[in-house]
């Protein structure tokens, strides 16, 4: 199946827009997008006030691409790579979004789709999301890492002809790597720190990577310093040592044994960052604030970096020696990703949801419900 050309005339996707950038992407290269990436970079007033000395700060709002998460960015250039070598179908092990994204680039390019989720650890919208795309779902009696264990021994054998399309995969890193770009057209600089949930430390290595190539190429005159959040049941890389059964409200990074763990550790020393946690309920109040304060609803990984934020400017908290905002310049910009919808985690937001009552469809109980006459 060929894209007509007017198709692609409409096509403004990762590989589109950043295609000089992308040297895997060959002409030789079909592209499968679904116009991702260039998602708003949005001023958030109220944290900007809250991290104080007139800093700006700004959510990445990953949520608006076209599978509701930062994952199809990557999976863009990953599938077209994938049907650039002839396989029959594509393979991950997801906590939902990866999922989500493959279903649905694997559905645009006419392969197969097989996903390998932890078995009642997906958030429910998620979960749809593999349904709905098509893709062949396969529940594993276990936690990620045993998902992903399973996936990479999947992949190393070559007769089964199919392309594995986690972060393992070094096209996703590539895709994913364009956020940082866009970050950067967007403020003329990077910014001075750069706030973003950890889970397989993927989006970590690939904004890393996207940050020192633009600086290389003189688009950036500096490098953020990176301040990653980890939940804190399930922080294998702020503890130093493997979690074998992670536990967290956020399903998202309910991860033990991050397959980019040491890349990860490359960008926290690189950058001068550091690596900390917050805890679920830290996490949930970051969600609930930010969709009652700024209008963004995010799922409660991606607020972990706002949660993250709001730990370091917390003034009842003892400063800690290596937060990256210490010593921020007056006026600095600062990045918060904000990775995947609230949407489809509909369960961790309806616990925050108080009882409706129904009432007459009468104006008068209108009133006497808005209250106050
Ligand atoms: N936020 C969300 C919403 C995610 O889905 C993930 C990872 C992360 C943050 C962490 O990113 O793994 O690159 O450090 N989700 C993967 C998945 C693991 O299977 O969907 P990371």
């Amino acid at each position: 199946m060929s894209a007509a050309p007017s198709s692609l005339a409409h096509d403004h996707g990762v590989i589109t827009r950043w295609r000089a950038f992308l040297p895997d992407v060959t002409t030789d290269t079909p592209v499968i997008s679904l116009n991702e990436g260039s998602t708003p970079l949005i001023h958030s007033p109220r944290l900007s006030e809250c991290a104080g000395r007139g800093t700006n700060v700004y959510l990445k709002y990953e949520a608006l691409n076209p599978t509701c998460s930062f994952k199809d960015r990557g999976m863009t250039v990953a599938v077209s790579k994938a049907v650039e070598s002839g396989v029959r179908a594509i393979v991950c092990a997801s906590t939902g979004n990866t999922s989500a994204s493959a279903a649905a680039y694997a559905a645009r390019a006419g392969v197969a789709c097989v996903v390998l989720l932890p078995s009642g650890k997906i958030a429910l919208g998620k979960l749809v999301q593999a349904f709905a795309y098509g893709a062949k779902v396969i529940s594993v009696e276990g936690n990620f890492d045993d998902a992903l264990r399973l996936v990479r021994e999947l992949g190393a054998d070559a007769s089964t002809g199919v392309a594995v399309v986690n972060s393992i995969n070094p096209h996703r890193i590539e895709g994913q790597k364009t956020a940082a770009f866009e970050i950067i057209e967007e403020l003329g600089d990077a910014p001075a720190v750069h706030f973003l949930p950890v889970g397989n430390a993927g989006n970590i290595t690939a904004y890393w990577r996207g940050y020192r190539e633009f600086h290389a190429a003189g688009r950036a005159k500096t490098l953020p310093r990176f301040a990653g959040f980890q939940a804190a049941g399930a922080a294998p890389i702020f503890f130093r040592t493997r979690v074998e059964d992670p536990k967290t409200i956020a399903t998202a990074i309910r991860i033990g044994n991050p397959a980019s763990w040491a890349s990860a550790d490359e960008a926290v020393a690189g950058s001068r960052g550091a690596i900390d946690i917050v805890t679920d309920a830290e996490i949930i109040d970051a969600q609930s604030w930010l969709a009652r304060h700024e209008g963004i609803f995010a799922e409660p990984a991606s607020a972990a970096s706002v949660a993250g934020l709001l730990r370091c400017v917390d003034a009842k908290r003892e400063p800690c020696a290596t937060c990256p905002l210490r010593n921020v310049p007056e006026g600095a910009n600062i990045v918060c990703t904000l990775t995947g919808h609230g949407l489809k985690d509909p369960d961790a937001a309806r616990a925050n949801l108080p009882a409706i009552s129904s009432i007459p469809a009468e104006l008068s109980a209108v009133r006497a419900a808005i209250g106050g006459g």
